[in-house]
C-alpha cells in the first residue's frame, strides 16, 4: 500500500483503521498481557493517520456521493475474475510496514473462516467469512481508503452520534441540508435497510456482487459487517424492519470472528485451499462481474 500513500489515503495499511475498531470494542476474552500489547501496538501515530482517515470519509461521504458510486460500480463492468483470481488480486493489496504483526488479505479471510468452521457453523457461514472482504478490490481499481473501509452508516438521514468521530460530521455538506439532516430524512420509519443508503464501501459492493448466490444471512453479514452504530450501537432501529431486526442476529454473531481472529499465526494455506475449492464451487459461479 506505501506507493498509494497520499492525501487521499493516509493509512499506511487499509486495515488500519480495524485497530481502532478493537480499542473501541476490545475483545472480552482477550488476556490482560493480549490489551497491553495491542495498545502498545497501537501507536499514536498510526491513530493520528485512521483519525484523518475517518475525517475526510465523514466529509465526502454523501447522498449524493453513494449515488454516483452506485452509477459506476453497479454496472460491474470493470473486470471479469474467477473469485480465486479476485483473492489473489485482493492479495496484491500486501501490507509491508509491520510483517511480524500484520497478515495479509488472504490470511485475514482464511483466519475468519477457519474460526467459524471450528466453531461448527453451516458451510455458507464459512464461505462468508472467507469472502466477506474481497469488496476492498475497489482499492486496486484506485478507490481512496474512505471509499472502501471503515465503519459504514446510512446517508439521506441525520448521521448518528454513535458513528466513531460524529464530530467530523460538521463538515459534511448533508448536514446542513434540510433534506438529509432530519432523523428520518429521504426515509420513513421502519421501511427496512434495503430501502437505506449505506456509506459506500467494501460491504455494499461485495453484497451486490454475491446477491444472487448465497442465503439471507450471509448476506446480510457481508453487507453490514462495519455498520458498528448498529450492530454494537442499535441506534439506527428506527429505520429497521422485522427481517432486519431478526437478520442482524447473523451479523452480531458474525462480527467477533472478523474482529478477534487476527492472531499472528499463519493458516497452512496450501492445506486448507482443497476444502475451500470446493466449498467456492457448490455456492458461486466460474466467473464474477466486478
Ligand atoms: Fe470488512
Ligand atoms: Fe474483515
Amino acid at each position: 500500500m506505501k506507493d498509494l500513500k497520499n492525501q487521499n489515503n493516509p493509512m499506511e495499511n487499509i486495515d488500519d483503521w480495524e485497530d481502532n475498531l478493537k480499542e473501541r470494542y476490545p475483545d472480552p476474552d482477550a488476556t490482560v498481557k493480549e490489551k497491553e500489547e495491542f495498545r502498545n501496538y497501537v501507536d499514536s501515530e498510526r491513530l493520528e493517520t485512521v483519525k484523518e482517515f475517518y475525517r475526510i470519509n465523514h466529509l465526502y461521504q454523501t447522498y449524493d456521493f453513494v449515488c454516483s458510486k452506485e452509477e459506476e460500480f453497479l454496472k460491474f463492468d470493470k473486470k471479469e475474475l474467477s473469485l480465486w483470481e479476485a483473492v489473489d488480486f485482493l492479495n496484491t493489496l500486501i501490507d509491508d510496514s509491520d510483517p511480524d504483526i500484520d497478515l495479509d488479505q488472504l490470511q485475514h479471510l482464511l483466519q475468519t473462516s477457519e474460526a467459524i468452521r471450528a466453531d461448527g457453523h453451516p458451510d455458507w457461514f464459512i464461505l462468508t467469512g472467507f469472502i466477506h472482504d474481497l469488496g476492498k478490490v475497489l482499492c486496486l481499481f484506485g478507490e481512496p481508503q474512505w471509499a472502501v473501509v471503515g465503519d459504514t452508516f446510512p446517508v439521506g438521514c441525520k448521521f448518528s452520534d454513535k458513528i466513531v468521530y460524529p464530530e467530523f460530521f460538521s463538515e459534511n455538506p448533508d448536514t446542513t441540508n434540510p433534506k438529509y439532516n432530519t432523523k428520518f430524512g429521504v426515509y420513513s420509519p421502519n421501511c427496512g435497510l434495503d430501502n437505506v443508503k449505506m456509506s459506500w464501501g467494501h460491504d455494499e459492493y461485495l453484497y451486490q456482487i454475491m446477491k444472487n448466490y448465497l442465503p439471507d444471512p450471509a448476506l446480510y453479514m457481508i453487507r453490514y459487517h462495519s455498520f458498528y452504530s448498529q450492530h454494537r450501537e442499535n441506534d439506527y432501529a428506527h429505520l429497521m424492519n422485522e427481517k432486519d431486526v431478526e437478520m442482524f442476529e447473523w451479523v452480531k454473531l458474525f462480527n467477533p470472528y472478523d474482529l478477534y481472529t487476527k492472531a499472528p499465526v499463519k493458516p497452512d494455506v496450501k492445506k486448507l485451499m482443497p476444502y475451500y475449492k470446493e466449498l467456492v464451487s457448490k455456492y458461486l459461479p466460474e466467473k464474477l462481474n466486478f
